[in-house]
């Protein structure tokens, strides 16, 4: 990726997350800045949030396409019109099909410490098993449910009296800053993929295949 990084951001909800790399972008030294935020559906906050800096939105749902494989291609020429090095799913509750993952390399954040609790209650999912760590993790999305190459991960103490909104909190506040940090510095330094092992730094571009 060269010079400010274009990102598309695709949303499904509140977008703090979005919000977060907004805050970012506006330091031209990020490296990145987003360039457009896309949603599944209408009437969240998350293109409120885009709107308000003034950021191009587009909504794809799947109710208004006949078919999954065209919904995938309509998001996928959504993305595309807007040229991005990186599209980032913050909190994007569907899974991308092979036309925007096979297009563009994709970094998806995930409110746990995968490969545990993968799916869309991870949070939930490590409370009822008790743990006592969890935490959040940044990958490059492939076809599967949370299982690409990890690129970071930190860890969250999971706390006595937790239930799955305070520990949520607490995890996105983690992710927030990592997601924000992965992301810029793919953007200035580049990043390689070999088998699962994502580096970053020391590359004139971005290689995710
Ligand atoms: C994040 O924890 C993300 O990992 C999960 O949903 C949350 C989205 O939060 N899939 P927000 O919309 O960015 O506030």
């Amino acid at each position: 990726m060269s010079k400010a990084g274009r990102l598309v951001v695709l949303v499904s909800g509140s977008g703090t997350n979005l919000q977060a790399l907004l805050d970012a972008s506006a330091d031209p030294s990020y490296g990145a800045r987003v360039v457009a935020v896309g949603a599944d559906r209408e009437g969240i906050a998350g293109l409120d949030r885009a709107e308000k800096a003034n950021v191009p939105t587009f909504v794809e749902k799947l109710a208004d396409h006949p078919s999954r494989a065209d919904w995938d291609a309509a998001l996928a020429a959504r993305i595309a019109s807007y040229e991005p090095d990186l599209v980032v799913a913050a909190g994007f509750m569907k899974i991308l099909g092979e036309p925007t993952i096979g297009a563009f390399p994709v970094v998806n954040t995930h409110p746990a410490l995968l490969p545990s609790f993968p799916g869309a209650h991870g949070v939930r999912d490590a409370l009822a098993h008790g743990v006592k760590v969890t935490g959040c993790t940044v990958m490059l999305a492939d076809s599967g449910v949370d299982t690409g190459p990890i690129i970071a991960q930190e860890a969250v103490s999971v706390l006595p009296d937790d239930d799955e909104e305070s520990l949520h909190e607490r995890i996105k506040t983690v992710e927030r800053r990592l997601l924000v940090d992965i992301v810029g510095r793919m953007a200035r330094e580049g990043w390689t993929v070999s088998g699962r092992v994502v580096r970053i730094g020391n590359q004139t571009g971005g290689e995710s295949k």
